[in-house]
């Protein structure tokens, strides 16, 4: 669809941007993502950027938007965040699975890193109207890449910010403050979101403690509709098989212990179809 950028303004390292997008906005869920096409018509740029879904609202007085939060990071997000507003984007969203709500109020831990807690917010809102208490745990490089830490401290019960260089909350990553959290808010379930080190940094405490963790993969994608192979990662289903899965359709959310974090972009040994 073309949807119109209503809103687009610096947030410390990145850029918060609202797209208008009627109805569609109604389909997005936390962990979802669009892929836009970058760089205009005559761009060499083919392939679209993914990019998490931070916020959707159904009705506001623009119609139904969905936010994103960007990092300007290459050619293409610079491009993106540099678009005046009443630009149009050629986006396709919403796309892939999103974040499984408990049926029961449970105790929630949701941690991010960098731009990856983007998907985090809308999550917190969702689980606290399902009952579920929620604490937060995010985490990046320096002060200015934590996205938005004053909205981070309304919208959960507690907060804490990890920095590699202590120049804001506790000195060290986001993995240093997990053991203490999980133990003292009695944590039943880890949402996260973030780059491959860190989430993958978090199923091993997760699996130390025994607490079920969901994470939004940030594969790289070309397509983002399933049809090129790019995205592919090594996931353990139920029965036991190791299969090459597509984390634009098949995640981005997927359970942390199911993944095979360590297969260095290989095919493992005994990998179905392999
Ligand atoms: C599921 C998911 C969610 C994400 N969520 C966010 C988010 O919320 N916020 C955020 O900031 N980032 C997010 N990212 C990362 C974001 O997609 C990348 O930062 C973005 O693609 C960078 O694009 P770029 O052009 O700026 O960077 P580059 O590094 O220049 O390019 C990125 C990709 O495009 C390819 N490419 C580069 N130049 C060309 C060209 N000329 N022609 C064709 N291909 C080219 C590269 O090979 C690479 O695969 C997410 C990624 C994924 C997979
Ligand atoms: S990005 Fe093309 S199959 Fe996933």
């Amino acid at each position: 669809m073309q949807a119109e950028l209503v809103s687009n303004k610096r947030v410390g390292a990145y850029h918060h941007m609202s797209f208008s997008v009627g109805d569609l906005a109604s389909q997005a869920l936390p962990g979802n993502f669009v892929a836009i096409a970058v760089g205009g018509e005559a761009s060499s740029m083919i392939l679209r950027r993914a990019f998490a879904i931070y916020r959707s609202t159904e009705k506001g007085p623009q119609g139904g938007l969905i936010e994103l939060i960007v990092a300007p990071h290459g050619q293409g997000s610079r491009w993106l965040t540099n678009l005046p507003v009443n630009s149009t984007v050629d986006m396709v969203a919403p796309l892939g699975t999103h974040f499984g709500i408990p049926t029961e109020p449970v105790r929630a831990l949701l941690v991010g890193g960098g731009y990856g807690s983007a998907p985090l917010f809308g999550l917190a809102e969702l689980l606290k109207s399902r009952g579920c208490r929620v604490d937060m745990v995010l985490g990046a490089s320096t002060a200015n890449k934590i996205y938005a830490p004053l909205e981070g401290k309304r919208a959960v019960s507690s907060l804490t910010i990890t920095t590699d260089d202590g120049s804001m909350g506790v000195q060290g990553q986001i993995t240093d403050v997990l053991p203490e959290i999980i133990t003292d808010k009695e944590i039943e379930i880890i949402y996260s979101c973030g780059p491959m080190g860190m989430l993958q940094a978090i199923t091993q405490v997760s699996e130390q403690f025994g607490v079920m963790h969901q994470c939004a993969v940030e594969e790289a994608m070309a397509c983002g509709i399933g049809v090129c192979m790019t995205c592919v990662l090594p996931v353990t289903g139920e029965d036991g098989v190791t299969r090459m899965l597509r984390s634009c359709i098949d995640g981005p959310v997927m359970d942390g212990s199911k993944v095979i974090w360590d297969s260095k972009r290989k095919i493992p040994e005994g990998t179905f179809g392999a």
